[in-house]
């Protein structure tokens, strides 16, 4: 985003840490996985919202580099969830406009599930009234070490040189080198924490840490935030002007 970004224009880039499916369920007394399924149904509506709200990029955190630690059953669960939402929603996705990405590290995902996000990117690539991210085995620092590690490899193979190292060419090697930086990250389920999500890119993003459950937030809550979001006054470290 340009430094002298208007808070009172709305965030073009907002990020969602979509927290507390697993609450959702416990509340209800039934598996975590329940809770998945709700929180995956909640995305349409959030991800339909995002034109009439001026939105042009969403981001959505789905699956952490640390959420490997959960039990052999609910990472299965929620890798099925997504084979399953890719191939459902991909259609929907497609008429409606969406240009749909990933960010994190694909290694470690089962090659169907890869097929199926390949497959989505290249058929949404032309789309363009809203630019939809899906952060899938995504962590923070293990998206800057690999952008370290390419960019080492490229000082190695001569095709840049030490001097070429500054934030702009780090930025470059990023998951995330096509899109703006977040202008709001939004966390529901009321931890204020940001889990290892769009580290570098959220310097100078503005925080909204909701209660609400993920399954919970509906299209109001989000249009709520957002106009908590334009009364701020964003200074990116210049002084204020006083008018
Ligand atoms: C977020 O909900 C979804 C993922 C991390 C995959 P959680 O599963 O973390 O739900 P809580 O935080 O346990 O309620
Ligand atoms: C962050 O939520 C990851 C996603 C929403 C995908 P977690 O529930 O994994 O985060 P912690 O463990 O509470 O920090
Ligand atoms: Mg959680």
């Amino acid at each position: 985003m340009p430094k002298d970004a208007d808070a009172k224009a709305g965030p073009a880039h907002v990020a969602i840490i979509m927290d507390g499916n697993g609450r959702w369920a416990q509340k209800r007394g039934r598996p975590r996985l329940f809770g998945h399924h709700a929180g995956a149904r909640r995305v349409r509506e959030i991800v339909e919202a995002c034109p009439q709200l001026g939105v042009k990029y969403l981001t959505i955190f789905a699956f952490s580099t640390e959420n490997w630690k959960r039990t052999q059953s609910e990472v299965a669960g929620l890798m099925s969830l997504f084979r399953k939402y890719l191939k459902r929603e991909a259609d929907d996705l497609y008429q409606n406009g969406v240009c749909v990405r990933f960010i994190g590290d694909r290694i470690r995902l089962d090659d169907k599930l890869v097929a199926l996000m390949d497959d989505l990117e290249l058929r949404t690539a032309e789309n363009d009234r809203v630019h939809l991210t899906v952060a899938l085995n995504y962590g923070g620092r293990d998206e800057v070490t690999r952008a370290a590690k390419r960019l080492a490899f490229e000082i190695e193979q001569g095709r840049l040189t030490h001097q070429d190292v500054d934030a702009e060419t780090l930025a470059g090697f990023l998951d995330t080198h096509v899109l703006p930086d977040p202008d709001l990250v939004i966390r529901t389920s009321g931890e204020a924490r940001i889990s290892n999500f769009l580290l570098w890119q959220s310097a100078y993003a503005e925080y909204e840490f909701v209660d609400t459950l993920w399954p919970d937030f509906t299209a109001e809550e989000f249009a709520s935030v957002l106009n908590s979001y334009a009364k701020r006054d964003r200074r990116f470290g210049a002084a204020r002007v006083c008018e």
